[in-house]
């Protein structure tokens, strides 16, 4: 499977990679090394040694430098090896690894797969919410799946699941399936926007209206490439203005594993009583519990019953909360085969990149 190149994946959230901790995680089926340098900045190196391509994780940080665990080169935050233990010490010819930019943002470390020079962190969307929010109104967690990500990207696209999947716990009554979403792209996005008047209030925002069950509700979702996704959901007596109601805004960021398995990144941060410490807890293990026992198994069942054959090339059944999914697929490939073609133009190497790690 092609998985983009050029654009930035989120790996960890900050507190994953402590300090004085080797971290390994695969990306984009690429085993990958994470470390923090006393500095502060967090390094990742592909995560095989090039003399006998033991993993380096098994090794160990010598300040800056990890240590192979196996024969003792030592390779610095750039990738070159920058020490040898055998012999006189000289550097051994091609003894380097490839590197990749890393920055720390919204909580979270990213990290761009492509050729480093094109690594502009700006291109990361602005989710600066998640660091500016009271911490008793926030949460984020972490959630390995085993489904290809755009399988779990259609989830969050087609909230129309939520009225089955999650009928115990937000109590949609088939209202969102009910609902013709406004799709829209705006450059790179993809957004998807219901509006449900006059229907039963979802169960985390039921508490706010104990004089009835009946509000004006919205679910806005904003995909960014390569599998990032903003929701906003809120809710307001009906006929009033949204700014009386209340409020939330949660990230779903997909970033693959391998062409099965998926790591899926969440956050959310709740605009009402938002020094509540004991409702923040309280949400936060009502929403796990939905996406472990409810999204989760479900997305993993649908990777086992597809097996190795794509989605698209089964020629699926559509209904009517496709809509923003199939924009999102198109809009990814129209992407991969941009890629695709400037990397046969560029004679330069592999993915365009330059030789430099
Ligand atoms: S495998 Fe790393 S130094 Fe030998
Ligand atoms: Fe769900």
């Amino acid at each position: 499977m092609q998985f983009l190149r050029n654009a930035w994946y989120i790996v960890a959230w900050e507190d994953e990679i402590s300090p004085d901790t080797l971290f390994p995680r695969t990306i984009l089926s690429e085993p990958i090394l994470f470390y923090r340098t006393p500095s502060g900045e967090i390094v990742a190196l592909s995560d095989r040694c090039p003399h006998r391509f033991a993993p380096l994780h098994l090794g160990r940080l010598v300040g800056d430098m990890v240590q192979c665990g196996y024969h003792g080169l030592c390779f610095g935050p750039a990738g070159d090896c920058v020490k040898s233990p055998h012999g006189d010490g000289k550097i051994p010819h091609g003894a380097k690894v490839r590197r990749y930019p890393t920055v720390r943002r919204h909580k979270a470390v990213w990290m761009w797969a492509g050729d480093p020079d094109g690594a502009d962190p700006n291109a990361i969307p602005d989710y600066s919410f998640l660091t500016e929010a009271h911490p008793n109104s926030m949460f984020t967690g972490y959630l390995p799946t085993a489904c290809n990500y755009q399988l779990a990207t259609d989830n969050i696209m087609d909230l129309t699941h939520a009225d089955y999947i999650h009928v115990g716990s937000l109590d949609t009554r088939g209202a969102i399936a009910r609902t013709k979403a406004q799709v829209r792209e705006e450059g790179a996005s993809v957004h998807c926007d219901w509006w449900l008047p006059g229907s039963h209030v979802i169960g985390v925002f039921k508490p706010n209206f104990p004089g009835g069950d009946i509000v004006d509700q919205w679910f806005e979702v904003s995909w960014t490439p390569p599998a990032l996704m903003l929701l906003r959901a809120g809710a307001t007596l009906p006929g009033r203005p949204r700014e009386e109601g209340v409020n939330v805004s949660a990230v779903h960021l997909m970033t693959p594993e391998t062409e099965t398995t998926t790591h899926y990144f969440f956050g959310s941060v709740r605009y009402y009583q938002e020094d509540n410490a004991v409702l923040n807890q309280h949400i936060r293990a009502a929403v796990v519990a939905a996406f472990s026992t409810q999204d989760k198994p479900m997305l993993e069942a649908q990777q086992q019953s597809l097996g190795t054959t794509d989605l698209l090339s089964l020629r699926p059944v559509a209904l009517l909360g496709d809509v923003g999914g199939f924009r999102v697929r198109h809009a990814l490939q129209r992407l991969l085969e941009t890629e695709s073609q400037e990397s046969a133009r560029n004679t330069r190497g592999e993915f365009g990149f330059s030789g430099r790690v």
